[in-house]
């Protein structure tokens, strides 16, 4: 290249930049790639670290100073400090006897799963619902939310929230009832806010019977109440190991009961009750139970598939 075309370019290149603009053949960081990268990391974070660290929480920060008395899990990938993988976030929450979270709302939707303590109940748009070890509860996009201990157990459970996305398209709203606590005017038991232990165990045994043998067991929590966040339920009985996978999607998985070690992208992570594990999207991942294991898989796949992005492959 001549030096005049070469100081011609460099001028152009600088009138580019002075116009917030960029050539496609100029760019320092490619647009497009073959296929999905890598980025979040696969991590788990173990309960038996978390629950003494919450209860040092309880004793110093009391409902009234926190909002929500939570502990996020951020994935390790540099440059993050907030999201559990791309799209959700995901934290571990306790409330002590006498306790109560105020209400609010938000466009975010979110969930729980309960992981130990009897005598809690959420108030979601004015239905009471308990909160008993197992369980899941919705509360959808702009719903009123509250939670109350009035038992005689600490209550300890994990929030998944769809934020991260809320945080990449922008519409996030948020507000606190006027009323401090919303008050309940009629209890809930059931789908589509509430997703039973007892029912998920019966229909895993359907399941199984449908299905005529004893194998890794996938069902979904539905019909789907969150338009963000798809809600499954995996059964890994002991000495079995669930299909490899590999999709698109972004995906928490959390232990509901059991222990085991989950094999992702080559490396063995060993996980039990109340774990937590990040599986990004396109890791090649699969369980492998030690003891009967149950794990609730929150996932974006429902975003994915409305949009024509999700797609797996075996590994
Ligand atoms: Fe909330």
């Amino acid at each position: 290249m001549s030096a005049d075309r070469e100081t011609a370019l460099a001028a152009l290149y600088s009138d580019f930049a002075a116009l917030n603009m960029e050539g496609g053949w100029h760019r320092r960081f490619p647009a497009l790639w073959a296929e999905p990268r890598r980025n979040f990391l696969p991590h788990v974070w173990h309960y038996a670290d978390v629950k003494p660290i919450l209860e040092r929480a309880g004793e110093l920060v009391d409902t009234q100073q926190a909002e929500r008395r939570n502990l996020t899990m951020f994935n390790p990938v540099e440059g993050n400090i907030y999201s559990t993988v791309r799209t959700i976030v995901a934290a571990y929450q306790m409330i002590k006897p006498g306790e109560t979270a105020r209400a609010h709302r938000h466009t975010p939707n979110a969930l729980r799963l309960i992981l130990e303590g009897h005598g809690t109940s959420t108030v979601v748009d004015g239905k009471q619902v308990e909160m008993r070890p197992g369980d899941v509860l919705l509360t959808p996009n702009w719903a009123w939310h509250s939670h109350s201990n009035d038992g005689a157990e600490q209550c300890y459970w994990m929030d998944f929230l769809d934020v991260p996305l809320v945080h990449l398209l922008e519409p996030m709203f948020y507000e606190p009832h006027p009323d401090g606590v919303e008050q309940a005017v009629e209890l809930l038991d059931q789908a589509p806010i509430a997703f039973r232990w007892e029912d998920t165990l019966a229909q895993f045994e359907a399941e199984q019977a449908r299905l005529g043998a004893d194998v890794p067991l996938t069902i979904e929590l539905g019909p789907a109440q969150l338009d963000t966040i798809a809600l499954h339920m995996l059964r890994i009985n002991a000495g079995q190991t669930s299909a490899p996978a590999q999709t698109t999607a972004n995906a928490i998985f959390a232990v509901v009961r059991g222990s085991g070690f989950a094999e992702i992208d080559g490396a063995r992570h060993a996980w039990s009750f109340g774990d937590t594990i990040a599986v990004p999207a396109w890791r090649a991942h699969s369980f492998h139970a030690e003891q009967d294991a149950v794990l609730l898989r929150v996932s974006d796949e429902s975003v994915l598939r409305k949009l024509g992005w999700l797609r797996s492959r075996r590994p």
